[in-house]
């Protein structure tokens, strides 16, 4: 590796528009409307950046970097078009332990050879100050590499999603912990073999045992707090490398990822210390999840749907994990648009947490070309339910509990929930009355007087109301 000289201007130019790339591209992000565009920024801002940094070090030629490109986008590019959206929590989780992992074998690298990383000081040490960016480095990246592969392996249901309480992990979490910091403060002063190896060692058990008691219901919360934690540790790797591009990366997933934990604990009510302590939905597992209560429910079919529907004024639909398994969204959009020809004013309710992953419904409505403004966040609509004809929830469940607001022992009491038995009239779409939602609690709303049970697969049932709806 060539030795790290004074970065030069073009390239510092070239950072700088990589970096305002970045920004451009979490400002895209932030709508659907919008989220194509902010990709394209971010995929732009990272090759120059890539291209960048391998050229002004030397370490490639231009033909090595774009074989390099097309061979890591080609297996991006493969990755992302056969993952189901489903299945998109745990590849975020897969991909946030590889900038882990890169994060703990860039430090290594540049303990080892630290006269290539332009970090030797005048004594022929490593910098203290070099050394504390390389022991933080190593210790975030090594706790989100593990904290990321347990993240994986609970989403992917390849372990039990429910939390696994070892006696005494407060201590043992806040001891390691501490040690760690300890021996990053000692690195400084000492840069033995061993006081790093240690520091590696111990983030990676933290980071397992951190993510091990925290329950399923938290995970969204833990992948966006780990993407978080990921940008940190490339930051401070970009101290190291002295790399302008790295560092300002880093702080922005670092920062973003921070802000995403703290709106979905607000939107799930959940505090960020009591997520991060875990133990969240043990006591759900505990009691085997729903209470399987025998209470009247009546049950509707496609054509009352359809009938009631074409008479309302108001209609809201509420999109939840569901609609995305059986990939309703087209079928839904068909049936809002005949609903829409008939007079009747539809609005689409999507709740932060509604399906798998932030943003999960309105990446499905927007892929089926639903019209954006009638697109409407929890708390611009809410008020709307009482002067709802029908509220129309297809494969949402926890989102419209109300449980949430009224049953203090409900493992999701506090999350706001919308106000769906406001409505005059309510269908619920889903497979069957035994299948509960993600909290695994049961739910008052079936057995409301104004609710009908419409029960089947969301694409299969909303296929019957489209033809129903034209006879
Ligand atoms: P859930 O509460 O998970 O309910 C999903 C419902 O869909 C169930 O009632 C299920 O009942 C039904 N369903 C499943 N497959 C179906 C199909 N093919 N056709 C029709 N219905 C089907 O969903 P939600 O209301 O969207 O709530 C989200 C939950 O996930 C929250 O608890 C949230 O905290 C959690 N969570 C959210 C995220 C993010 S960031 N969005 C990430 C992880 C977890 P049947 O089995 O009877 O069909």
């Amino acid at each position: 590796m060539a030795h790290v000289t004074a970065t030069p201007s073009w390239a510092m130019l070239a950072y700088l528009i990589a970096g305002v790339l970045f920004i451009l591209a979490l400002r895209g992000l932030s709508s659907p409307a919008t989220s194509r565009a902010g990709n394209r920024y971010g995929m732009i801002g990272m090759t120059i950046a890539m291209v960048t940094t391998l050229l002004t070090h030397g370490i490639a030629s231009l033909p090595e970097i774009a074989g390099a490109l097309a061979i890591g986008g080609g297996v991006g590019f493969v990755t992302a078009r056969k993952i189901k959206m489903t299945d998109m929590p745990q590849l975020v989780a897969a991909f946030h332990s590889l900038v882990g992992l890169a994060a703990v074998l860039v430090g290594l690298a540049a303990y080892l050879n630290p006269g290539a990383f332009g970090i030797l000081g005048a004594d022929g040490t490593i910098e203290p100050q070099s050394r504390i960016e390389m022991g933080l480095g190593i210790a975030i990246g090594a706790i989100t590499f593990s904290g990321s592969i347990i993240a994986f392996l609970k989403l992917a249901g390849k372990m039990s999603g429910s939390p696994i309480l070892l006696p005494g992990r407060h201590v043992l979490n806040l001891g390691t912990l501490i040690a760690i910091l300890g021996l990053v403060a000692y690195f400084t002063q000492d840069q033995s073999q061993w006081v790093i190896a240690t520091i590696t060692v111990l983030s990676f058990i933290i980071g397992f045992l951190l993510i091990i008691p925290i329950g399923g219901a938290d995970m969204p919360v833990v992948v966006s707090m780990l993407n978080s934690y990921s940008g940190w540790a490339a930051a401070a790797m970009g101290f190291t490398l002295h790399n302008t591009a790295m560092i300002i990366t880093g702080a922005l997933v670092g920062s973003s990822g921070a802000i995403l934990s703290y709106i979905m604990c607000k939107a799930m009510n959940r505090g960020f210390l009591s997520v991060i302590a875990g133990g969240f939905g043990a006591e759900a597992a505990a009691t085997g999840g729903a209470a399987k209560e025998q209470r009247p429910w009546k049950r509707g079919s496609a054509e009352d749907a359809a009938y009631m529907m074409k008479e309302a004024e108001n209609v809201i639909i509420i999109p939840g994990y569901g609609m995305a398994v059986s990939q309703a969204q087209h079928a839904l959009r068909e049936m809002g648009d005949v609903l829409k020809k008939e007079g009747v004013n539809v609005k689409y309710a999507i709740h932060p947490v509604a399906g798998r992953m932030p943003g999960h419904m309105n990446v499905l409505l927007a892929e089926a070309n639903v019209p954006y403004d009638e697109v409407f966040e929890l708390e611009d609509i809410q008020s709307e339910f009482a002067q709802a004809d029908v509220a129309f929830i297809i494969g949402a469940n926890d989102v419209v509990n109300p449980a949430a607001k009224t049953d203090k022992s409900s493992p999701i009491y506090g999350m706001p929930v919308f106000d769906v038995d406001k409505a005059k009239t309510i269908f619920f779409v889903k497979r069957s009355m035994g299948g509960v939602g993600y909290a695994g609690v049961d739910n008052d709303v079936f057995y409301m007087d104004q609710t009908m049970m419409l029960l089947a697969d969301a694409k299969k049932m909303v296929e019957d109301i489209v033809k129903a709806l034209a006879h």
